[in-house]
């Protein structure tokens, strides 16, 4: 692929952009500047920098991300700054997404990805991906608690009752892990069950859990192969 084209499909803008930062001379690949745009580079694990910072050609990003508190997943954050807001730009210009999404207040793992296929795989209701939550309650976690979450609550405007596979971590810490994704669903279990969450926290999408990652609060990482076949 010629050098333009890689850094259009990395996110560095337009053709225009893209030629010029080359001509500018802001474009090297392992060390050698690149002033030709339409100079040819095998693109499987191609490093370039760009005004010195490293990049690694990826087909597609598939991130995991540490979300703080009192950001919002939504495309149109209205209260407090978007997700988004936490990678780098030319991610967001590869119109990279999350996939669900997280309440405002909710910390812990989120993925995104510019991969249609994955989003859609991942959200989908049929695949049942397991979510794993840790919630800190106002009231105390008592053995009954746990009985009516793990036989299922009726919520609202949901056919059945939805269960959850429950353990209790200490007396205010519950964890609870479900297959869907509906809207507030861990807490209007909770709510439902007559207590109230006070935090949520994912832990774990499948099999992959934020610990593994190590990933401070509002940092995110790359998800290679071996990490994505735990999201199962
Ligand atoms: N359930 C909730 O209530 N909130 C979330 O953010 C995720 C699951």
């Amino acid at each position: 692929m010629t050098l333009e084209k890689i850094l259009r499909s990395q996110g560095f803008g337009s053709r225009k952009q893209c030629r010029q930062l080359i001509w500018n001379e802001q474009v090297s690949v392992a060390g050698r500047l690149i002033t030709d745009a339409d100079e040819d580079l095998p693109c499987a694990g191609l490093v370039f920098s760009v005004d010195g910072k490293e990049w690694t050609f990826r087909q597609q990003l598939y991130i995991g991300l540490h979300k703080p508190p009192d950001y919002e997943c939504s495309r149109k954050p209205s209260h407090h700054p978007g997700i988004l807001t936490l990678l780098p730009q030319e991610y967001v210009n590869r119109n990279i997404q999350p996939v669900g999404r997280l309440d405002h207040d909710t910390t812990g793992l989120l993925l995104l990805s510019d991969d249609g296929g994955f989003i859609h795989a991942q959200s989908s209701p049929k695949r049942h991906v397991r979510k794993t939550y840790e919630a800190t309650l106002f009231e105390a976690v008592t053995p009954q608690l746990i009985a009516q979450l793990q036989e299922g609550v009726k919520l609202i405007d949901e056919d059945k009752p939805i269960a959850a596979q429950v353990r209790m971590l200490d007396t205010h810490l519950l964890e609870l892990s479900i297959d869907q994704g509906k809207y507030h669903q861990v807490k209007r279990m909770l709510a439902a069950a007559g207590n109230h969450c006070v935090s949520l926290r994912r832990s774990a999408i499948g099999k992959l859990t934020l610990d593994s990652l190590g990933l401070p609060m509002g940092q995110w990482c790359h998800l290679e192969p071996g990490q994505l076949a735990q999201l199962v």
